[in-house]
């Protein structure tokens, strides 16, 4: 592990860069004037989180983007500040299926819940911890449901954020019905990072190259090792390609200094 191959080093391009081609962040097209500055793959229930966060709010702009479980179901996302797990979170709901309702042209209904066991959700919102605005939601590509939200932060929140996310089949009186239990529903948690990239660079249209020095120093600085391949292929889709190459050569120091 002396020194780097040219091989190595090719191989370890390809590696960085493929994922950003299967990756749901980089398909995701939002309408005008929705634009995120970071994704996560979610690494299950094929969900992904978009996200731009101003620490001087501090704020979080947001789109949590999975397919219901069936076409009249419901996608769920939240922040848990008191735990990791479903218990606890601060949930933003998009009911796509409302028997309560004739139009099933409209948008889906989106809604916030303090979860605080596992009794079933009513049909009407709960407060959560974090003041939410913009709360909308549309149809994505392959039957999928973008949930927009702007949420007001703690000033002295952690910036490694326990999350949840979950999926259901329907919707029964304008109330969200029991997810399944398998081992996705169960295991779809984990934790995102509060960074700054928003200061960096508003998302620009192709060839601007001004904001990736601040953008990829940002973000590798914050990254948690957890989340490090799925953040790097989400990286990839938006910074320029000397972005690219100073991340690969990064990963290469990173491997001959072990
Ligand atoms: C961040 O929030 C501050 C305070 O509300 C605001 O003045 C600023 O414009 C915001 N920054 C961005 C990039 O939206
Ligand atoms: C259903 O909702 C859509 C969008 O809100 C609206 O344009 C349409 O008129 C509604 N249709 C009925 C039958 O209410
Ligand atoms: C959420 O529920 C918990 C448990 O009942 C409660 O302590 C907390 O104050 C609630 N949060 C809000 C924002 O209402």
């Amino acid at each position: 592990m002396a020194s780097t191959t040219p091989q190595q080093f090719a191989l370890l391009l390809l590696v960085v860069a493929l994922p950003a081609a299967m990756s749901a962040c980089a398909g995701e097209h939002f309408p005008p004037g929705r634009t995120y500055v970071t994704c996560q793959d979610l690494p299950y229930l094929g969900a992904a989180l978009h996200w731009t966060y101003n620490a001087s709010d501090p704020s979080m702009s947001l789109a949590f983007v999975a397919a219901p479980a069936a076409p009249g179901g419901w996608v769920a996302w939240g922040i848990n500040p008191t735990g990791s797990g479903m218990v606890g979170s601060q949930a933003l709901v998009a009911l796509v299926g409302d028997a309560s309702s004739s139009n099933s042209s409209s948008a889906p209904a989106v809604r916030t819940y303090n979860i605080t066991g596992y009794s079933p959700l009513g049909k009407a919102s709960t407060p959560i911890a974090f003041q939410s605005t913009g709360l909308a939601a549309d149809a994505g590509s392959g039957g999928k449901i973008r949930l927009y939200a702007t949420l007001q932060l703690d000033k002295g929140m952690k910036k490694v954020v326990n999350h949840v996310w979950q999926v259901g089949s329907s919707v029964t009186r304008g109330a969200p019905d029991m997810h399944a239990m398998d081992p996705e529903n169960l295991a779809s948690k984990g934790k995102f990072v509060l960074s700054d990239g928003a200061t960096a660079s508003p998302p620009a249209p192709a060839g601007d190259t001004s904001g990736s020095g601040d953008g990829s120093g940002d973000a590798s600085s914050t990254r948690p090792p957890l989340s490090r391949p799925i953040s790097r292929a989400a990286d990839t889709a938006r910074v320029s390609a000397p972005a690219l190459v100073v991340l690969a050569l990064l990963g290469v120091m990173t491997m001959s200094r072990w």
